[in-house]
């Protein structure tokens, strides 16, 4: 197998839980440029993947300028620039490992779509979750047709409170505005995919959506509470005191104090509890979390498809236990599981003479799960990605997984017409809905 050779666009978080591929597997994938428009996360890339200084890039531009070759553009920027670089991505010849979600914005991901079409490129989308093997082994068992045909399925992802006040109350994604994209975009995308996947025998046919800020706002904030949380008569008490949850607990540093990384040009964890703590009593971090923003905070989805079976999706932000839920009825049997638990049972009606009684096999897929230590991994599914995408671009072909644009588009558009559907009160025909947005 030759190695593939990759480009990080946009070296954070993301960036890096691809890129560290290539510790586990030298031998598969090198990682031979690297372009961020910050210097601290620049640097840090050029270091952690030893990328020559001549291939180390502050902006896309200069680095299509120079005509790098490369398989693959790793494009872990955040949400809004993806439409952009990707389309210049494309443009220029590169294939592109895309991250969720591809865009906001219906028009531009047909556009994407369209591009990679044109010129014959790979668009893969990063909806690591099909590549998990506790989903990747549910796909399997639908396609052998042990439960027959799909009736119902009914699923939610709780998203656990700490992860919750850190991404969507405080952090990156706490407004639509800002970030480009609604909650269920930015943290659902995955599970509408893999709606969509596990149910691609047919087509979404109508959405309809219910949701609402109904517990982050500030009617519930305590009346003597304070705008930031150092000084706060609930410090200690509050469930979503800012010095409990980001100093105390500090689920993602990195994201966090990302102003400070960059100041101080160091990790997180070597920044002193003291300047975190000073950085809390004026960034929007340390700000009440009653303080209004424009986010929801739970979201009901109902789909039908075009052969009758429905879909029933729940989000909820801000749960003790963060967990993804899933029960898939079929006409001859029926799966459930947790994602986490790594487990899922199959149960049928054992229909024997003198029988009828419900048999149960349980699937546990723990031992199946690699993740990198350093980036832990959505249940195995971001080591998996990289494990098939370098196989796929060596002409192994595409794997059950395989997440390329054009296999994301209903899984997208059953966001946009989810949220169209819950802000306007209105079931929204699915077909119409593309043709109106084409
Ligand atoms: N697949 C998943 O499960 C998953 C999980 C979390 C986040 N995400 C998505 O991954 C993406 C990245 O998230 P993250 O947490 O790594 O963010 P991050 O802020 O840690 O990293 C983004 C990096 O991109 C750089 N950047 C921004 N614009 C750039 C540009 N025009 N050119 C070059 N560099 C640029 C930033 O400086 C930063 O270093 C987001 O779209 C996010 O929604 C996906």
């Amino acid at each position: 197998m030759k190695k593939i050779t990759a480009t990080v666009l946009g070296c954070g978080n993301r960036g890096q839980a691809y890129a560290d591929y290539t510790f586990s597997h030298p031998e598969e994938l090198e990682i031979v440029s690297v372009i961020d428009i910050d210097n601290h996360a620049m640097n840090f890339a050029k270091e952690r993947y030893s990328v020559k200084q001549e291939n180390v890039f502050k902006c896309l531009e200069d680095f299509l300028a120079k005509k790098i070759e490369c398989d693959i553009v790793i494009n872990a920027t955040q949400d809004p620039t993806h439409y952009v670089t990707t389309m210049q991505l494309l443009n220029a010849g590169y294939n592109v490992l895309l991250e969720k979600p591809v865009t906001a914005n219906p028009t531009e991901l047909l556009d994407i779509e369209r591009l990679a079409k044109e010129k014959g490129l790979k668009v893969i989308v990063c909806h690591v979750l099909r590549y998990a093997p506790v989903y990747k082994n549910v796909k399997k068992i639908l396609n052998s047709g042990r439960i027959g045909e799909i009736i119902s399925i009914e699923a939610n992802e709780h998203v656990g409170l700490a992860h919750c006040i850190e991404s969507f109350i405080r952090g990156p994604w706490k407004s639509e505005d800002e970030c480009g994209s609604s909650f269920l975009l930015a943290k659902c995308c995955h599970d509408l995919d893999l709606l969509c996947w596990l149910n691609n025998g047919t087509k979404p046919k109508s959405v309809v959506s219910f949701g609402s800020r109904s517990n982050f706002v500030t009617k519930k904030r305590p009346s003597d509470a304070t705008e930031f949380c150092y000084n706060c008569p609930h410090v200690t008490t509050c469930l979503y005191s800012a010095i409990k949850v980001h100093l105390e607990y500090q689920m993602f540093p990195f994201q966090t104090y990302a102003e400070l990384v960059k100041k101080y040009d160091k990790i997180a964890e070597d920044i002193s509890q003291e300047v975190k703590y000073e950085y809390l009593k004026t960034s929007e971090f340390g700000r009440c979390a009653y303080y209004d923003r424009n986010l929801i905070d739970r979201q009901s989805v109902n789909i039908e498809f075009e052969n009758g079976s429905i879909v029933n999706f729940a989000l909820i932000a801000g749960t003790p236990r963060a967990d993804r839920y899933f029960h898939i009825v079929g006409t001859k049997g029926e799966i459930e599981g947790k994602f986490d638990d790594k487990k899922i049972s199959i149960r049928h009606i054992d229909n024997s003479p003198n029988k009828y009684d419900m048999v149960e096999e349980i699937i546990d897929y723990d031992s199946q799960i690699i993740v990198n230590e350093k980036y832990g991994g959505h249940g195995g599914g971001d080591y998996a990605i990289m494990h098939d995408l370098v196989r796929y671009l060596n002409g192994e072909g595409e794997t059950i997984s395989l997440t390329n644009i054009e296999d994301s588009i209903n899984g997208h558009f059953c966001v946009y017409a989810a949220d169209e559907s819950r802000k306007t009160g209105k079931v929204i025909s699915f077909n119409e809905f593309m043709k109106e947005k084409s």
